[in-house]
């Protein structure tokens, strides 16, 4: 069996880096794998959510995955908090984790920042309700964006150390599963950081609601260097604006980066720009009306993740029954998610 589950977070703006990186890859795997698609708004309140705009962003998400072509009738979509399983099996995996594990991890490095001491407890415990999320199926493959490898590793290894600890073969361990030519889409101000929802910056990032002008805009905007372009990827080193425009001009257009150095070789930023924003605009302005159509019916959208919701029950709901037994809970029979 090869189950995918991937999630997304309702904070901020959804970005170019969240559909190459992950929503287009998912389209694409479709085909051959089952999938869950899931709204992580649990892991979006590990810091301060005005609940308006939550549920807001929780539909929007929604929309954009069925936009960007998730098949929600083969497939499930839905929202993380209307499954509980997420948040029970969360806590069995927090008392399988280890301190030092944790202490490890980059990325609650980085958002608690300077403030480590005011951070929430569920920002630091974040990476064990993902390996819940995935675990809960036992899903065998997880795609994703280059950032969240390292806790797709943790993942692994709480996986591992539970069957360990419990003397079963209960959970598969997750592949991570990172591809394209777009793992990483960096800042369009700044070529070593990353694209990210939460930048105070608008012209870092292009919004999957922005609309052609201001796709126009912000990519005339970007941040280049005085060079030409190179004919081939090894001319990128040390270039990180350079490469990740191309990298992503090759994410658009379907094609290796090879292929996109080779059509530009020698030509200046100006007209590359203009070439890159015509594409970006035909590309992801057909995804950014068919959000808007969705998100003017939330009823419907709704109904959609009713339904997904109630479809991904009866896969976690056998699985959580499972761990309860093999942990020692009682009245495991009774168990209702
Ligand atoms: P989130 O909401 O930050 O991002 C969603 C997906 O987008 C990818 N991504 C990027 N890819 C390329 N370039 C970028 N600049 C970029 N920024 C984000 C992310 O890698 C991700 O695939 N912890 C996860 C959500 C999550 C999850 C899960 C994912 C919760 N449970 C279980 C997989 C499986 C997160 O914060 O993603």
């Amino acid at each position: 069996m090869r189950r995918i589950f991937s999630g997304i977070q309702p904070t901020g703006h959804l970005h170019l880096g969240n559909y190459l990186g992950a929503i287009r890859n998912w389209v694409r795997l479709q085909d051959d794998f089952e999938c869950l698609f899931c709204v992580v708004d649990l892991h979006a309140i590990t810091v301060w959510q005005d609940p308006a705009e939550l549920r807001a962003n929780t539909r929007r998400i929604a929309a954009a995955m069925l936009a960007a072509g998730v098949d929600a009738g083969k497939h499930i979509v839905f929202v993380q908090s209307q499954v509980a399983a997420h948040a029970q099996l969360a806590w069995i995996l927090n008392c399988v984790a280890r301190l030092g594990w944790l202490n490890r991890m980059t990325q609650f490095k980085e958002k608690a920042g300077k403030h480590r001491e005011n951070a929430s407890v569920g920002l630091y415990a974040y990476p064990n309700l993902m390996a819940a999320d995935i675990l809960a199926y036992k899903a065998t493959h997880v795609p994703v964006g280059e950032d969240q490898k390292q806790h797709l590793e943790l993942t692994r290894d709480i996986a591992q150390k539970f069957n360990a600890d419990y003397g079963v073969a209960l959970f598969p361990l997750p592949e991570p599963l990172i591809f394209g030519p777009a793992t990483r889409v960096m800042s369009l101000r700044d070529g070593k950081a990353k694209m990210s929802k939460s930048d105070a910056s608008d012209y870092s990032r292009i919004n999957m609601t922005d609309d052609a002008d201001a796709i126009r805009r912000k990519i005339q905007k970007a941040t280049s260097d005085p060079g030409m372009l190179p004919e081939t990827p090894s001319g990128l080193e040390e270039r990180p604006e350079a490469a990740n425009l191309l990298g992503i001009y090759a994410a658009l257009a379907d094609e290796t980066l090879e292929q996109t150095c080779g059509r530009f070789a020698g030509g200046m930023f100006s007209s590359f720009k203009r070439e890159l924003a015509d594409l970006a605009v035909a590309r992801l302005g057909p995804i950014t009306s068919e959000m808007r159509r969705l998100e003017a019916d939330p009823a419907h959208l709704d109904a959609v993740l009713a339904d997904g919701a109630g479809r991904a029950r009866t896969v976690a709901e056998p699985v959580l029954r499972e761990v309860f037994e093999v942990v020692g809970f009682l009245s495991a029979g009774h168990y209702r998610a």
